[in-house]
């Protein structure tokens, strides 16, 4: 989809949003730059950059879950057109854009699942509550989506605490709660990075294909650049909290803007071949 053709209205629009932590003292430290981002309908966006640049505030913000010395302190996030850092009931940040708008899964599974709820109830509760489903419906969907996103033994693992599921699994019932809503806009904070070697291919596997089937705007961050390059068609750059360059994932992997994203690009061997040639890298076996 190119940027010069898509005159839909962005689903998600942030504006020179800048975002600062408050110390005791009432001094403020620039997290995020004055940033702009657009997502588009279906447009799976990777985000990348060095530990600390802001990828994860970007994220909080959208969803309204900064920390609480952390504010934002000028701009606008747009979701389909409406400022959602004022358009809340009290003309704050509007809560009711989390669920089927927008959803986010996390890094760290065990810590954004109730550990002493059975996940079948996790990935369907706020979806039953909305919807109105009985509680036999609401199991019914629970297994389906368990299914859809590959835990085996679905009807028999919904009744299971997350303790007594595998990192991976965990992370795929986090997927099936995020999807389970039916969001427009998926945002994902570095969703494998605990999860081990073998089972990240099959998550990012799980990411890829709901995305194409559900058509959903994604916003994914990791470190991985060749995972981006196997689910994103656009990218991000971001470096102390400003957005180095951003635009289709092709061209800034052809020809990057600069040095930084150069280097990140060199840095990372399981690209495919022509771009590391392209870079005038060696491919490394
Ligand atoms: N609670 C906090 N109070 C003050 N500053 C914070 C707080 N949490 C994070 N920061 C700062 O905000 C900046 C952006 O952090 P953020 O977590 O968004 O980085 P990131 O790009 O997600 O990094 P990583 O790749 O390590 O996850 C960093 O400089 C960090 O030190
Ligand atoms: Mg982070």
């Amino acid at each position: 989809m190119s940027e010069m053709t898509d005159t839909r209205l962005p689903l998600l629009q942030i504006e020179s949003l800048r975002v600062e932590a408050f110390a005791p003292d009432g001094s403020r430290t620039r997290i995020l730059d004055d940033i702009d981002l657009e997502v588009h309908p279906g447009e799976p966006m990777g985000l990348v950059g060095e530990s600390g640049s802001g990828k994860s505030m970007t994220l909080r913000a959208v969803l309204g879950l900064l920390p609480p010395s952390i504010r934002v302190t000028g701009g606008r996030i747009c979701f389909e057109g409406r400022d959602i850092l004022t358009s809340g009931p009290r003309g704050g940040y509007d809560t009711r854009v989390r669920g089927a708008g927008i959803s986010m899964v996390f890094q760290e599974p065990a810590i954004a699942l109730n550990p002493v709820m059975k996940v079948g109830r996790q990935i369907t509760d706020a979806v039953a509550l909305r919807q109105g489903m009985t509680k036999k419906a609401a199991r019914k969907r629970a297994i389906e989506l368990m299914d859809q996103v590959g835990i085996v033994d679905a009807e028999h693992r919904v009744d299971s605490y997350p303790f007594e599921l595998s990192g991976g699994m965990r992370q795929r019932v986090m997927i099936a709660a995020a999807i389970a809503q039916q969001p427009k806009l998926l945002l994902c904070d570095e969703p494998t990075t605990a999860l081990d070697v073998t089972i990240q291919a099959q998550v990012v596997d799980l990411f890829r294909t709901t995305q194409h089937e559900s058509g959903l705007g994604l916003l994914y961050v990791t470190h991985d650049l060749a995972v981006v390059s196997q689910m994103c068609t656009s990218l991000t750059v971001m470096r102390h909290g400003n957005i180095l360059e951003h635009g289709a994932l092709q061209s800034i992997f052809d020809a990057p803007a600069h040095d930084y994203t150069r280097a990140l690009l060199t840095a990372t061997p399981r690209l495919p071949e022509d771009t590391l040639t392209a870079l005038g890298t060696e491919t490394r076996a």
